[in-house]
């Protein structure tokens, strides 16, 4: 016994052992690599999409109260190209100071580092959308980009831990036959465009979205502008006052969930 650990204490210090001891190493780690390599390879590659872990799923919500839009003087008020972590917090906190709710159209690439934002959306009752991954002309893609586009920009916003959207607002509102057929879910178009990014002031966006609207129209806008955010408190102080009726996009036009094709106003 004693010379056994003797001969091993010797041959430690032999040059021999170490490559032994390397060449071992070696083999250990290659063994273990590809499948502990990969599975870190995945996750960063899922990290680079949407980093930090899967958010909780928050509670379902009870569903907003249907509203008779032809009756009431309806108008949705719609916000693209978000989550900005500097504008949208002012537009909820907006919104909420005036108890209203909103849809959201969200860019999916936008999500990373603005899940807290995307629970509060939901959790303050807006409704929420997808935007697409990236933000490309839907008319110049192939089929497989479109369904990707989709479906990744559906994953973020899951991974935030709401509700898989229903809704799909195609960006620049591009559609055709292939993106009809392509996308399985409420195609949400607009027909109130205040160019709301063209804007310089709040006040000519508020001037620009009062020249465009009637009862049962969609406004859109866009919650990664600046003056859209300024003009909001004064926006909503006036629609309140002329009676208008803020609605989430899917209660304008009483949708079913997923319910299929293109809604511009009613
Ligand atoms: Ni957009």
């Amino acid at each position: 016994m004693k010379r056994k650990i003797s001969a091993a204490y010797h041959t430690a210090y032999k040059p021999q052992f170490f490559v032994i001891v390397a060449a071992l190493v070696v083999l250990l780690v290659g063994a273990w690599w590809p499948a502990g390599g990969s599975v870190e390879l995945g996750d960063r590659t899922q990290h680079t999409s949407t980093p930090g872990q899967n958010r909780p799923p928050l509670p379902l919500r009870p569903p907003l109260p249907p509203v008779d839009c032809a009756q009431e003087a309806c108008l949705a008020l719609t916000f693209d190209d978000g989550p900005s972590s500097q504008v949208t917090p002012q537009i909820l906190d907006i919104l909420a100071k005036h108890h209203v709710q909103a849809t959201f159209f969200i860019v999916g690439s936008h999500v990373a580092g603005n899940e807290e934002l995307l629970r509060r959306m939901y959790r303050d009752g807006h409704e929420i959308g997808n935007h697409s991954w990236s933000h490309p002309d839907f008319t110049t893609i192939t089929a497989a980009q479109l369904d990707m586009q989709v479906a990744k920009a559906q994953q973020a916003i899951v991974r935030a831990g709401v509700p898989a959207p229903t809704l799909f607002r195609p960006p620049y509102g591009a559609v055709n036959a292939v993106v009809r057929a392509h996308v399985p879910m409420t195609l949400a178009m607009w027909n109130v465009d205040p160019e709301d990014w063209r804007q310089k002031t709040g006040k000519e966006v508020v001037e620009r979205v009062e020249a465009g609207i009637k009862p049962g129209r969609v406004v859109d806008m866009h919650d990664v502008h600046q003056p859209t955010a300024d003009g909001l408190d004064q926006l909503l102080t006036d629609l309140t006052n002329a009676n208008y009726k803020l609605v989430t996009f899917s209660q304008l036009f009483n949708l079913a969930p997923g319910q299929r094709g293109l809604f511009y106003g009613r």
